[in-house]
This record gives structure tokens, sequence and C-alpha cells, in this order.
């Protein structure tokens, strides 16, 4: 919990455990992320390493773990995918990423090493991430080191910077003007697995606030989820159930594709491209057993005109 009263994100550290459970295991040679892993606590190893060899837990909680895990590799493993392959296409040496959760991406794609990436997020979501980069700094460094000032996990972008911001309440041009940011640029926006968690004023008020910043060259990737009722249902029951990580993170807006069009339109971010989800992960033949945002998740590429 930090000073604002809200925890770290739980739902960042699902999608992570996914992408850590995922790794050399499904879609390889198009999905990789050896670095989801070293973010994460023991605890939150274990249903990874579980997933990774097959072997469910008896008990009800490790086994909701479990499978909250494994579904969760379902929906990362295409998302991973469709938004790396947007972001190597579009290097415009500044990407910026909203609601960055346990993003690896600075730390892993080599495609980053000439762009500079600002990581944007709540302050209690980057706080935690920020104690587990040097957390992870620690491991690779070894033992022997321990000792040494308590550095982050180095980066292979170019650079990494941080801005924390409530997307709720604050002035996200400010946070990035502070952080370095330049709006006569190009830039590459990401927005994953952030839409869903926002009202539709707080996805307006993000999306004026990028648009201000956002000059011809610059392109926005964003994942959201379309309406479905079997996706709104289960939601609505884990969390009358509490049963899931889910459940205190509650879906706020969703967005047809034509909605989503008409929206960045308004915007001038033309889209290009909006691919469902679940067609990507049978194209990548990876395990898609029907989780329901699997169902309705997309990505969506709108650029600058
Ligand atoms: C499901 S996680 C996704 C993290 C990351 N983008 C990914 O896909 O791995 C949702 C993220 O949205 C962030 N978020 C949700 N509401 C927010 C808000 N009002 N202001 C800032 N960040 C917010 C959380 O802190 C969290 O990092």
């Amino acid at each position: 919990m930090n000073e604002s009263g809200r925890a770290a994100s739980r739902t960042a550290v699902l999608v992570c455990q996914g992408r850590a459970a995922a790794d050399g295991r499904a879609a390889t040679g198009r999905f990789a992320d050896p670095v989801a892993g070293l973010l994460l606590r023991v605890a939150e190893r274990t249903p990874v390493d579980e997933v990774r060899a097959s072997t469910p837990p008896k008990g009800w909680q490790a086994r909701t773990a479990y499978e909250s895990v494994r579904a969760c590799t379902e929906v990362v493993v295409p998302r991973t995918v469709a938004i790396d392959e947007a972001l190597r296409a579009r290097a415009t040496g500044q990407l910026v990423i909203l609601g960055a959760g346990l993003d690896t991406r600075a730390w892993r794609l080599p495609e980053l090493a000439q762009t500079d990436v600002w990581e944007v997020d709540h302050p209690a979501s980057q706080q935690d991430k920020r104690a587990r980069l040097a957390e992870a700094a620690r491991v690779v460094r070894g033992p022997g080191e321990g000792n040494r000032p308590a550095a982050e996990l180095p980066n292979i972008a170019r650079s990494v910077r941080f801005a924390p911001v409530d997307f709720a309440v604050d002035d996200l041009g400010a946070a990035l003007d502070a952080a370095g940011h330049d709006p006569s640029a190009p830039t590459t926006w990401l927005w994953e697995g952030v839409v869903p968690y926002l009202t539709r004023d707080e996805v307006r008020a993000t999306l004026a606030a990028l648009a201000a910043r956002t000059v011809p060259g610059s392109a926005l990737v964003v994942n959201y989820q379309a309406p479905s009722v079997k996706a709104s249902a289960g939601r609505l029951l884990t969390r009358v159930l509490g049963s899931s990580v889910t459940s205190g993170e509650p879906w706020r807006s969703l967005w047809r594709p034509q909605q989503m069009a008409a929206l960045l339109a308004e915007y001038s971010l033309r889209v290009v491209s909006d691919e469902p989800l679940l067609a990507l992960a049978h194209t990548l033949g990876s395990p898609a057993r029907g989780r329901t945002s699997l169902q309705s998740g997309r990505v969506a590429v709108a650029e600058s005109h």
C-alpha cells in the first residue's frame, strides 16, 4: 500500500506470471519473455512452476492460483506477440508505456536499443515494480555482490524513465514533461491491459493528454476489451465470490471496435489494424481453451496523421 491508500496492482503480477509460465513453452519463435520470472517473488513463482510442469496442486486456494496463471498464459501469448511485432515495426525513438505494470520490454527487446522508454503507472504499482527490479538485479548479480547498493536490473532500451501517474486524478502531460519526454518528436504509445480498468471519462482524458503530445509519425498500440456477455458475467461472478486476483480490479469500460476507432479518430489517430486475440492465438497455435478475456480482447494500432 502506498501513501495514496491503493495497493500495487495484482493483475499486473498475474499477467507477469502468465508470461513467465508461457516463456519457452508456447508459440516459441514468436513469443518469449525470459525477464518476467525475474520480477516475481518466491511465492508468486510457485503456480508458474506448476503450470510449466503441468502439475496442478491439491487444495482449493493453490488450485485457483494455478488455474488463474494457466488461463492467463492463453491471453498474454497472443497479446504480447501482437504488441511486440507492432512495436518492432514502429521504432520512433520514444516509447511511452501507459499503465506499464511489470512490462519487461525495456529489458528484453533488442529493437529498443535506440529508444528512450517512459514507464507510466499508478504510483503504488510503480513503487512495487522498482523494488522488484532491484531484487532482480541482486539475483542476477549473485550473492557475492549483495552488499553493493541496490541498483535496478540493467535495461537494454537506450533509457528507462519512470513517471508515477494516477490516470484518474493526475496530469499525464505534466508528469511526462517532468520526466523529459519530448512532445515535438514522434512517440509510440503503448496502452496494454489498462483500458478496461478505466472509466470512459478516464480513457478520454488520457487520450486527450497523449494526443496533445502526439505529432505525425507517432502511433498508439492499444489493447482493449470488447463487450461480451460471457466475459462480463464471469468477471461479475469472480467479484461476488471474491475468488480471483481480478476481483479487486473491476472492468470499467468496454469498447466495440467501431467505437474505439471513432474515439481514436476524434484525437486524429487512424486505426490501421485491429485484431482479435482469439484469432491470433489460433494462428500461433497457442492454447485457447476459451478464457473469456481472450475471446473479447483485441489489439489495435492507430497512426497519427
Ligand atoms: C493488468 S495490469 C497491466 C500491466 C501491463 N500493461 C501489462 O500488460 O503487463 C493493469 C495496469 O494498469 C494500471 N492502472 C490501473 N488503473 C490505473 C490508474 N487509474 N492510473 C494508473 N495506472 C492504472 C495498474 O497499476 C497496472 O499496472
